[in-house]
């Protein structure tokens, strides 16, 4: 229990709608930050959560047709799929509709109007449901939000509302900022702040709505619902059993080290949340960062934007640890930055195919065939030695200090810089070259020295990328050795054992190059296309299999075979893989529901032949009828290509 602690939370999503790649970055980010905090023997606790109360989930819901509840049940059972699909290690989820929640924000509201910091007034000014703030009339943009990403209109509101007196709270908190530079980051957003919103006086917050009802009542006054941003900023603590019996949590890990939020809601956490941590007697956060947006187009995403940014088949398309390492690599922490997924594939053929795959592979290719796969005893030293052992000493603490800073893109970049070297050693050191002039003993520490850099690369991969490291520890022989995968194993460079044997196995990332159609395919390289091995036992088996699978031109003729063309195609509501579809089967039309939503926009499908089996059984898929099969070839790494014929023939032709 005397470990240090470190208290990190992201924002807590709106379960209003599935959430894409730019609300992944926040979370991927603090995840990063959890799993470095972790491998460097903190004592972490991870918050993530949704935030599910507002009039803008009970418009959502309503315009569903559900109950808000079950409406938002199905988005966060989603949001904690794709949230176990990137690999987040968060310790605790809150959901704002949890009763320990609930009952929380009640006594801290109840403490507030006690202590006279809430009071009942009447509002009457304006409110934007999408960003769910209130603003003035001085404060509209020609009569709309003036959030310049939002510009929707504004709802007037008049009615009878409790207020939190921030004015009471203004001059501390100014001072507080001033005192603590690393308080509100980049310094650019605290400059905002300051000279925006502190400066000009703060006017007192509205806090309670009365013309919906999904929200935390206030208790003492039921017909008022709580401000959603009041019920959904006291999560950082409530989820650590703030006004509970249990509180230990609390003591223990408050204040927050650091609060990870996107730009456009730095307000409400550097000016709200601290004045009302100050009421309550609390401690601020020691770090709010407010990072950039992902940008598509150079334009705010949204989902309405389409498949490109959806974090599900982006990860389906890519893997956990590429999309990761985009996220964390292409855009400096704090900047706004374009998303593409030419960038993305780019940066897995460069920095992953080929700067860390070919030092692993190259390593591992070597060791086999100078050692047959085992590691040598380091015997002579040499030129270039030095360089390379005392950039790996330094690296650990270089990317703490950049980690300490969320400068997650410099600290990646670091790590790259060593993984260069690394390979820069290896042309210069040619060991081939050793091994042919019969130098035995240099050739062993070349090769010994390379793998450990190697072990040393994927220990500190880690918190980056989870799944990588340990394919690396397969492959180089240590993968039941934990002590070698820890931040104090870097403190020596030499601690890899030798003679262990090392595995080769599946290369890491194959290269990848964007078809014409936006999808991936994978580039053949000598080593993706390795024969399987060539045993007795493996041909028998297939001959076996063949004469058994074997079947007859009459079987063949049972089914019917057709060219036809793509009428239209929609997404089926409620699931990711399924599209609908009409075809043309030359003056007779078919509805057919096909698995191919993670392949093919349903955009780019209209007008396309494809091969279809047209006597199928009609089945219903998710209720709807589907009346035949498109075909497509699966390359069984997960690619589906959809087949079509070599020249034009008009649809319903017959194929055989
Ligand atoms: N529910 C509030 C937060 C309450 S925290 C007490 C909210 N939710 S949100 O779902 O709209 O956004 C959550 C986070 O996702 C924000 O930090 C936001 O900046 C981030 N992002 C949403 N779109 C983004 C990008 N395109 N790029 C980067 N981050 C983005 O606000």
């Amino acid at each position: 229990m005397d470990r240090k602690t470190f208290y990190i939370t992201t924002p807590i999503y709106y379960p209003s709608d599935r959430l894409h790649i730019g609300h992944s970055y926040t979370t991927v980010a603090a995840d990063a930050m959890a799993r470095f905090k972790r491998l460097t023997g903190y004592d972490v606790r991870f918050l993530t959560g949704t935030d599910e109360h507002g009039q803008k989930i009970e418009r959502r819901a309503q315009e569903a047709g559900r109950e808000p509840q079950q409406y938002v049940d199905e988005i966060v059972v989603w949001i904690k799929k794709l949230w176990e699909t990137l690999d987040i290690s968060y310790d605790d989820f809150i959901r704002t509709t949890e009763e320990r929640h609930k009952r929380s924000v009640q006594r801290l509201f109840t403490r507030f109007y006690e202590q006279g910091d809430i009071y009942k007034s009447k509002y009457e000014g304006w409110y934007c449901t999408p960003c769910e703030t209130f603003w003035t009339e001085r404060q509209l943009a020609e009569g709309t939000c003036p959030n310049p990403d939002c510009r929707r209109p504004v709802e007037l509101v008049a009615e009878e509302s409790y207020f939190f007196r921030m004015s009471k709270y203004a001059g501390r908190l100014l001072e507080h900022i001033e005192n603590n530079p690393d308080f509100i980051q980049p310094a650019s957003r605290k400059n905002e702040m300051v000279s925006n919103f502190l400066k000009p006086g703060l006017e007192d917050l509205c806090v309670s709505r009365t013309t919906f009802r999904w929200g935390i009542p206030v208790p003492f006054d039921e017909g008022h619902i709580i401000y959603v941003w009041l019920d959904a900023l006291s999560n950082y603590i409530t989820a650590l059993g703030f006004e509970s019996e249990d509180d230990s949590l609390l003591w223990r890990y408050w204040p927050a080290d650091v609060q990870l939020i996107g730009k456009e809601i730095v307000r409400f956490h550097t000016i709200y949340w601290p004045i009302f941590l100050m009421a309550l007697g609390l401690p601020l956060p020691k770090k709010v960062f407010g990072h950039g947006w992902l940008l598509l187009d150079e334009g705010k995403m949204s989902k309405s934007k389409g498949n490109v940014i959806d974090p599900v088949i982006l990860v389906d398309r890519y893997g956990a640890d590429a999309v990761r390492y985009f996220l964390l690599r292409e855009i400096p922490f704090g900047a706004d930055g374009n998303f593409s997924e030419e960038a993305l594939v780019q940066r897995l053929n460069f920095d992953l195919a080929n700067d860390l795959g070919n030092l692993l592979n190259r390593t591992l290719a070597m060791l086999g065939k100078f050692y047959s796969g085992e590691v040598p005893c380091p015997a002579a030293t040499g030129a270039g030695d030095e360089d390379l052992k005392k950039a790996a000493l330094e690296l650990p603490s270089r990317l703490e200090e950049l980690m300490d800073q969320l400068q997650f893109s410099a600290a990646l970049s670091e790590l790259w810089k060593f993984i260069a070297l690394a390979n820069k050693y290896i042309d210069e050191q040619a060991p081939w070259s050793l091994a042919r002039a019969g130098n035995r003993d240099r050739l062993a520490t070349v090769m010994y020295n390379l793998v450990e850099s190697v072990r040393i690369v994927a220990v500190l991969l880690q918190p980056f990328m989870p799944k990588t490291p340990p394919r690396i520890w397969e492959q180089i022989g240590i993968a039941g050795k934990p002590a070698l995968h820890t931040w104090e194993s870097l403190s020596q460079f030499g601690r890899f054992p030798a003679g262990t044997k090392i595995a080769a196995g599946e290369v890491l990332f194959p290269r990848l190059e964007l078809g014409a159609d936006g999808v991936p395919v994978r580039q053949a390289t000598k080593k993706d296309n390795r024969p399987l091995p060539d045993t007795e036992e493996t041909k028998r088996k297939e001959e076996k299999n063949k004469a058994a699978e074997l079947i007859a031109i009459e079987d063949f003729a049972r089914v019917d075979l057709r060219v036809a063309r793509i009428k239209t195609a929609a997404p089926v509501p409620g699931t990711d893989k399924l599209l609908k579809l009409t075809m043309d089967l030359g003056g007779e039309e078919r509805q057919v529901v096909a698995g191919i939503a993670q392949h093919y926009r349903p955009e780019d499908l209209p007008g396309r032949d494809v091969l279809f089996v047209a006597n199928l059984k009609p089945v219903k898929l998710r209720g709807i009828l589907s009346e035949g099969m498109l075909l497509a070839a699966g390359d069984g790494a997960g690619r589906l290509v959809l087949t079509t014929t070599a020249g034009e023939v008009p649809p319903g032709s017959k194929v055989k």
